[in-house]
């Protein structure tokens, strides 16, 4: 059977992708945010994932308003990135892992998630940044399976069903007849409003909260729904939920690997986590 080996959060903000192609990694205002990496790729070299899955949000490149599937599950053979209008560079295409892929389809439909499922996709910034910040090579060594959770149009799915979600995909991956081990990836937030009269807002205590809760009472955050959430982390913020999925799959008890917090980058309040589930 698959094994998870654990789990990265973080941030996926466009501007990284600009930095990263500008070598900007030691300038001081992108130090402090590039400087949280080396420990992931560290963890990664021990761990030595061979898939990943992607809890993230797509802004319109793959789905757009007239149709938003609130859960999406990519079962291409390979995902392409595609220009979103920020100018940054576009990433290698990934290989698709499809026979993990329809097993998740499967196994969440059997556990009453329905959800789309997607056979052509392209990735945006919330899937290739993180990817090529655990990469920095961008020669990816893992094959991917995206899994797409609405957070742009409203209705959102709850935190307490994303929650279920990520619980129903870390078992559907454990029971996966593969010996493949698999790293989840939950990317968004944290706290940050784009638009709106609190553009510009962040919510440092709350995300540190958040960051805590998920290491000792990981279902903290499905007490709020999404007019809270946005309240409290932001209309963007919301894309806290990946953070959420991506633990859930970790199963009941986790310990964090390592962890970085730094406001800001662009709007946004950027945090990064790596979690291990434990026995
Ligand atoms: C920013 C943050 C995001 O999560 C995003 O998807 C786009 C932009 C920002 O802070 O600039
Ligand atoms: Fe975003």
């Amino acid at each position: 059977m698959a094994t998870i080996v654990g789990a990265v959060t973080t941030s996926h903000v466009p501007a990284i992708g600009r930095a990263i192609s500008k070598n900007l990694q030691a300038d001081p205002y992108w130090k402090p945010f590039f400087d949280g990496w080396p420990p992931v790729h560290r963890w990664l070299d021990s761990v030595k994932p061979d898939v990943a899955v992607v809890f993230y949000n797509d802004h319109g490149l793959n789905f757009f308003l007239d149709k938003m599937p609130t859960f999406a599950v990519g079962a291409a053979p390979e995902y392409r990135n595609a220009d979103e209008g920020w100018g940054i560079p576009q990433v290698p295409a990934f290989q698709g892992e499809q026979d993990l892929a329809w097993h998740l389809i499967d196994s969440l439909v059997k556990d009453e998630f329905d959800v789309t499922t997607c056979q052509e996709m392209v990735v945006d910034h919330a899937f290739t940044l993180p990817m090529a910040l655990m990469y920095p090579s961008q020669a990816w060594p893992v094959k991917v399976v995206p899994v797409c959770i609405n957070t742009v149009q409203f209705p959102l799915p709850s935190a307490k069903r994303c929650y279920a979600l990520g619980e129903s995909v870390g078992r559907a991956v454990r029971a996966w007849k593969s010996d493949a081990r698999v790293v989840v990836l939950g990317t968004g937030g944290l706290s940050h409003q784009l638009d709106g009269e609190r553009a510009g807002f962040i919510n440092k205590d709350f995300d540190l909260a958040f960051m805590e809760s998920l290491l000792h009472d990981p279902r903290w955050a499905t007490q709020f729904d999404s007019a809270q959430l946005v309240e409290k982390a932001g209309t963007q913020g919301v894309e806290l939920l990946m953070w959420l999925a991506a633990r859930a799959a970790l199963g009941e008890r986790a310990t964090a690997v390592h962890q970085n917090y730094h406001i800001p980058i662009s709007n946004t309040a950027s945090g990064l986590m790596v979690m291990a589930p434990t026995a």
